[in-house]
């Protein structure tokens, strides 16, 4: 599936493809305000990127609750609609601003199955301009151990290029 969201051919190391997609997602990106088109396009962009994106999508913090995530745009098979603060890798992301890169789900404590073949995962907060969160993007992958420190760098550079 990489390489689907047009005709470009992607470099083929990790570092030069997130370079290359995060060029295309700003250039796409270029003046839509509206956050639910701009969530899409960058889990359809990156999610066409990458092989070992399975699920990938956005938990929003809910306006009406503000200790838990619902889920956002995403692309991959059916992800839990609705996530507490502190539960699994997501709430965990939420609750501590901070990225969460886990090599095997099994051993993530209160990890939440919504698809039994993602074995690795990498959770990233998204912070708007003012700085407050608003959101947490999930990668999910059917690879043990598919991310490390420079998905998450990249990740947080792209999702704050996009919100911040
Ligand atoms: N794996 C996530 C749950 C969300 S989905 O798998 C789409 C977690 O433990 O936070």
């Amino acid at each position: 599936m990489a390489e689907a969201f047009n005709d470009l051919a992607l470099p083929d190391s990790k570092a030069a493809r997130y370079a290359a997609v995060a060029d295309e997602i700003a250039a796409v990106l270029e003046g839509e305000p509206n956050l639910t088109a701009r969530m899409a396009t960058v889990a359809s962009m990156l999610a066409a990127s990458f092989d070992d994106y399975f699920w990938t999508g956005f938990y929003l913090v809910d306006p009406d609750k503000s200790d838990e995530l619902v889920v956002g745009p995403y692309q991959g098979t059916l992800g839990c609609l609705r996530i507490a603060f502190g539960r699994g890798v997501c709430g965990t992301a939420a609750a501590t601003r901070t990225t969460q890169v886990v090599d095997d789900v099994e051993a993530f404590p209160g990890h939440i199955a919504c698809d039994s073949r993602s074995v690795s995962e990498i959770v990233v907060p998204v912070f708007d301009r003012t700085g407050a969160l608003i959101a947490v993007f999930d990668v999910d992958s059917t690879r043990r151990a598919a991310f490390d420190a420079l998905d998450a760098q990249w990740l947080e550079h792209i999702l704050k290029q996009a919100f911040g």
